[in-house]
């Protein structure tokens, strides 16, 4: 093989497994979609975990998958979700989880996570100083390609109105697997705005603690 030709397979090959190492996709468990406490227990237990004694401890894969199906995943088919969105459209708020390994995307088109950064951000996206403790930060962010039909106005309540949806899945869900759960709006969006490499106008509206 001639000697350029010969670099520029080498080249190729290490740039793909470069690349392969930077963006990883990372499956989850199957959620548990049956069995467990009763909706109506968990309802009774539905309660925020004080910030103050927020536990440190990790979340399980299991744990974490069914939280991920309860606050935004499909549940009949192609097109319907664990939560009402308007028209039917698809989620229109994402769920960004940020760990001790990074921040990922999930994708309830296939039940996965992508990944966004390695970088662990916890520590920079709360005003309060216990919000890092958590295991997972399930940072709520409307994706700005979607609802471009709407009014910004209109918009933007939709997007409040389903992370209101998504919230209260992942609350009823954390009671029935103990987990511990709190929602929390004094977040720093430009911190997350630039550490997601999000476009300029997207605008992060809260977060959810997840631990245990
Ligand atoms: C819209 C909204 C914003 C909130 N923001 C914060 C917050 O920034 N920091 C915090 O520690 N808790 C926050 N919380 C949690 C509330 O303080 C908590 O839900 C409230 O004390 C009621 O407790 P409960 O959820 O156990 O019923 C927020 C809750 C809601 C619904």
């Amino acid at each position: 093989m001639p000697y350029l030709m010969r670099n520029l397979v080498i080249i190729l090959f290490s740039s793909l497994f470069s690349l392969s190492l930077c963006y990883a996709d990372i499956s989850l468990p199957t959620p548990q979609t049956k069995d467990g406490m009763s909706l109506l227990e968990s309802l009774k237990k539905r309660a925020s975990t004080p910030g103050g004694g927020f536990p440190a401890g990790k979340v399980s894969d299991d744990e974490l998958s069914t939280i991920l199906w309860a606050a935004s995943g499909l549940n009949r088919g192609k097109t319907g979700w664990t939560v009402p969105m308007a028209n039917g459209k698809p989620p229109y708020v994402r769920i960004y989880v940020a760990g001790e390994k990074g921040v990922f995307l999930y994708e309830w088109e296939g039940h996965y996570l992508r990944e966004i950064t390695n970088k662990d951000i916890r520590a920079d996206i709360g005003m309060q100083n216990f919000t890092k403790r958590a295991a997972y930060s399930l940072i709520f962010i409307p994706d700005t390609n979607a609802l471009t039909d709407l009014s910004p106005e209109q918009a933007n309540q939709f997007r409040q109105i389903a992370v209101g949806a998504m919230s209260q899945n992942v609350y009823l869900v954390a009671a029935s697997l103990k987990l511990s759960a709190r929602y929390i709006h004094s977040i720093k969006p430009e911190v997350i705005v630039q550490e997601l490499q999000l476009p300029e106008n997207s605008q992060p509206i809260g977060l959810m603690l997840l631990g245990k």
